[in-house]
């Protein structure tokens, strides 16, 4: 399969995947990385695997409708089987969305559907959750409310800073993007009426 990984930052979640891939566990090539912001970490992983790397930003464009326009013309260049949302600061319109129905993924830092939208650590030591944790899931027009697919958690402390509970949760991240990659690249994942089937049962 053809992955297109898309990033505005650090990339940790493009990392596990690039290892993942190369040690073979991932039926599925990364054919380039785009970010929007032109000093993302990532772009410079994704460089030190050889992985082709293109810088779109946003800043260039008059509006959302042409920026995304422009982004979904770079992504289908590459034949693109799944694109996979590592860390892309960005909304995506409808129109965007549509066009990747059921191959596009994005992973969030919280258990859907709780804490949608930015400061999810925060929010969550702040209610005073017991466990937090991070989901992978299905994209849709929906900001952070496509079906989720895996889910891990971790348990929130008493004494926890933001940073320490992002951590936690990150380490699990790193540890579910590439198994749900994997598995949609075996073809037994599928988005169908809203639901997530692997193989073939409901999640
Ligand atoms: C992760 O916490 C992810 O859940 C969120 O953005 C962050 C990206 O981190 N969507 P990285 O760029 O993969 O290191």
């Amino acid at each position: 399969k053809s992955i297109v990984v898309l990033i505005s930052g650090n990339g940790t979640n493009l990392q596990s995947i690039i290892d993942s891939i190369d040690k073979n566990q991932i039926n599925g090539r990364i054919s380039a990385v785009i970010s929007n912001q032109a000093d993302a970490y990532g772009l410079q992983r994704a460089e030190q695997a050889g992985i082709p790397t293109r810088v779109l930003s946003h800043k260039e464009y008059a509006d959302r409708h042409s920026y995304d326009q422009a982004l979904m013309a770079e992504i289908d260049q590459f034949n693109t089987d799944l694109v996979v949302l590592a860390g892309f600061m960005r909304i995506l319109s409808d129109d965007f969305v549509d066009h990747y129905q059921g191959r596009m993924l994005n992973i969030h830092p919280s258990l859907l559907p709780k804490y949608k939208g930015l400061h999810t650590h925060r929010r969550a030591l702040e209610a005073k959750d017991a466990e937090h944790g991070a989901s992978v899931h299905f994209v849709t027009p929906e900001l952070d409310g496509g079906p989720v697919i895996l889910q891990a958690k971790v348990p929130v402390f008493e004494d926890d800073t933001e940073q320490e509970l992002a951590e936690r949760v990150r380490e699990q991240e790193l540890c579910l993007y590439p198994l749900v990659v994997k598995w949609f690249c075996e073809d037994r994942l599928v988005l169908q009426d809203g639901n997530v089937l692997l193989d073939n049962k409901v999640v």
